[in-house]
């Protein structure tokens, strides 16, 4: 793993962005993963801004979304779903053949799990993987405790992400379990990027980085990735004692 700070969140964001762009110019066909949430959020504007600008052919990708609120629909502008049709597939044209979100309002979720496993098999594994980091230390809704083994999985929610989850939305949302990837495709993923700003996320991100790896915090395992980078701004920065 390797640690990049930088000076301000528009900075991380560009170099995120420059990250899938030169993947994409490289590997026309790569099959990427992002996270939805506030963090990639400007990444997102920046990706549209430069493949129009570079002219990047997007067409031949494979995107798989990251996670999802079990029992929220597509179009509650809180869900995942909501974000990435209006951050990256809608403004880059995205085909519906080449996006593959979890369905959280399937009756049969472990179906969905089988079939994003399936997809990420068939086009060759993921070449990157973008993610985000929640106040407990999970990434995407692998929560404390969840086994470092599992590929994409069914979870109860914990009691902080249902609390801070809140904030995408504008009524109070009835938020008990999430639908993920999880810690397998990680560590299985050709690169990961996990990205995280502001002073808010400083305490995560030292534990993070420089904690005791653990499933209790799942976000430690990135220390164990060979092309994993957590990508963060002097604001997460400030609690780490080696940088
Ligand atoms: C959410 C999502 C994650 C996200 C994380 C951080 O609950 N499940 O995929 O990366 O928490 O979100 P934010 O970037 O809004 O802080």
């Amino acid at each position: 793993m390797q640690l990049k700070i930088y000076k301000d969140y528009q900075s991380l964001s560009d170099a995120a962005a420059t990250e899938i762009t030169e993947l994409v110019k490289n590997k026309p066909n790569a099959v990427i993963c992002l996270a939805s949430g506030e963090t990639p959020r400007l990444t997102c504007k920046l990706l549209v801004e430069k493949v129009k600008k570079e002219k990047v052919d997007l067409s031949h990708i494979t995107f798989i979304g990251l996670d999802e609120w079990v029992g929220i629909p597509p179009d509650n502008d809180g869900s995942c779903h909501y974000f990435f049709q209006n951050e990256i597939f809608k403004p880059l044209h995205f085909s519906a053949s080449q996006t593959n979100l979890f369905d959280a309002m399937s009756g049969n979720l472990e179906e969905e799990c089988k079939k994003i496993d399936s997809i990420i098999v068939e086009n060759g594994g993921i070449d990157l993987m973008l993610v985000g980091i929640g106040m407990n230390g999970h990434i995407g809704f692998n929560e404390p405790g969840v086994s470092f083994d599992y590929y994409a999985h069914v979870i109860d929610l914990d009691d902080t992400t249902v609390s801070v989850g809140q904030k995408y939305f504008k009524t109070t949302a009835t938020l008990k379990e999430g639908i993920t990837l999880g810690l397998k495709h990680l560590q299985e993923s050709k690169k990961v990027l996990l990205l995280a700003n502001g002073a808010k996320k400083a305490g995560v991100i030292k534990k993070t980085v420089e904690g005791e790896i653990t499933n209790e915090f799942p976000a430690s395992i990135m220390q164990t990735h060979p092309n994993g980078f957590v990508m963060i701004d002097k604001e997460a920065a400030a609690l780490l004692e080696n940088k």
